[in-house]
């Protein structure tokens, strides 16, 4: 439970997800859903695949990938969750899912996607998407992420869905979130508010409009932690 938990000033705060979330990061995550969801036209019912990255590790990605898929499948839209950030995958982790096997074991061998599929259940209501986590940490987490495999996989998926979230390796550290964009139709970028270094951020974005991705918005991740201040996602930018 150590991913669960957050540090700031000696204080451990629990994280809360999806249905447990507070009321103003509810909301948060409402107004993120109604900009991705009118990026795209109404009547393009093609599934959509959204892409969360940041400019280096723990800004947010895994958390707001999380929340933004409860929220869109809250819409009763069918969701599924991808774990890419093979190296540092933590989905598992934060719903409590099995590990393994996950998407690095689809990408490695030929195990067939049903292997590899969780599905996460809400404790309060009906709302439910399904996950594939990141699997054994691969070797070569950059190869598989841009291999074959991966492209054919996310086209068999795209069969199925209405929105598939893909939790991205940080641009900054890899060229993964690259690699991979060419198969997304948009792109998040998360930023920790007073975290990352102004020009780390930049390049991020240049990379990916170098690599002609997509940006759909940027997710001001407004963590507020320590005394008497609870955790917030209130700040989209778009
Ligand atoms: N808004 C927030 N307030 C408090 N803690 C947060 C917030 N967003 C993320 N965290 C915590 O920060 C850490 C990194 O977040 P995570 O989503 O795992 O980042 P990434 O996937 O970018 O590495 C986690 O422990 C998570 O619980
Ligand atoms: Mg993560």
């Amino acid at each position: 439970m150590d991913e669960k938990k957050s540090r700031s000033k000696g204080v451990v705060r629990e994280e809360k997800l999806c249905e447990n979330l507070s009321f103003a990061a509810k909301e948060a995550f409402k107004r993120l859903r109604t900009n991705v969801v009118m990026k795209f036209p109404a009547e393009d019912s093609t599934c959509k695949i959204i892409g969360v990255t940041s400019a280096q590790p723990s800004e947010g990605k895994s958390t707001v990938s999380i929340n933004l898929a409860y929220s869109l499948a809250e819409l009763g839209k069918k969701v599924l969750l991808l774990d890419a950030d093979m190296r540092r995958s933590s989905i598992h982790q934060k719903l409590h899912l099995e590990k393994t096997p996950g998407l690095s074991d689809l990408l490695g061998t030929a195990n067939s996607i049903s292997t590899a599929m969780r599905k996460y259940n809400s404790s309060k209501d009906s709302t439910s998407f399904d996950v594939i986590p990141g699997g054994n940490t691969p070797t070569n987490p950059s190869e598989l992420l841009n291999s074959r495999r991966m492209e054919t996989l996310l086209r068999a998926l795209a069969k199925v869905y209405d929105y598939i979230v893909i939790d991205l390796p940080p641009v900054g550290a890899v060229i993964d979130a690259v690699s991979v964009s060419r198969q997304v139709d948009g792109m998040l970028l998360v930023i920790r508010e007073n975290n990352c270094p102004r020009g780390l951020f930049a390049d991020a974005v240049s990379q990916l409009q170098e690599a002609n991705v997509d940006i759909l918005g940027f997710v001001v991740n407004g963590a507020m932690e320590g005394a008497g201040k609870k955790y917030q996602y209130n700040n989209y930018y778009y």
